[in-house]
């Protein structure tokens, strides 16, 4: 098995198209054309994909919206490979955060999600269903001037 992930270009819309109705069944289509997307192949074969654009719900930030795996090809660490792709572009873009959505029965996208540093958080206007957990991960830490009430701690 000889894996190679690629940044996807407008070439790969229709495979990828064919990812997601492989991995989603029954969900809307993307955007292939908008964004960033990855495909992987294993040789000639594409076997799995991932993207990403800019949030609806907030500027400056990077929404990772699908990652499908096929069945044939899970547990190889292609979710997590795809996840540290997109990060390290969102990073390299400069936005401030990344955030992403799964539901609640997606126990390994969530797993992979915490380990690449992710948290759950609520957003102001939850755009999905009631079953949506949504994460974020800051890419930029503000440093925070101190107040004058705030309790301090001093070396005696
Ligand atoms: C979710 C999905 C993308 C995972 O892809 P993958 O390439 O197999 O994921 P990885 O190999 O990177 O990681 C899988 C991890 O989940 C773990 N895992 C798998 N099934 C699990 C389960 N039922 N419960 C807990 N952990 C599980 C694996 O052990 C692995 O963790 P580890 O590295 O600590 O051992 C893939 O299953 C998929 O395409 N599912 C259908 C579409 C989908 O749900 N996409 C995600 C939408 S957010």
């Amino acid at each position: 098995m000889t894996l190679r992930i690629l940044r996807a270009s407008e070439h790969h819309a229709e495979a990828l198209r064919a990812l997601h109705t492989l991995t989603f069944p029954g969900d809307s289509h993307e955007d292939y054309l908008t964004g960033w997307w990855w495909i992987v192949f294993d040789g000639w074969n594409p076997v799995a994909f991932a993207g990403m654009r800019h949030a609806h719900s907030e500027p400056d930030v990077i929404y990772f919206s699908r990652c499908g795996v096929l069945a044939s090809h899970r547990g190889l660490g292609l979710q997590k490979k795809l996840l540290a792709r997109r990060l390290a572009l969102a990073k390299r873009l400069g936005v401030k955060a990344c955030i992403s959505t799964t539901i609640v029965m997606n126990t390994p996208s969530s797993n992979n999600l915490i380990r690449a540093g992710f948290r759950l958080y609520d957003p102001a206007e939850p755009w999905g269903h009631n079953e949506t957990l949504y994460w974020r991960k800051e890419l930029i830490v503000e440093k925070r001037a101190a107040h004058p009430g705030e309790v301090r701690e001093h070396s005696p």
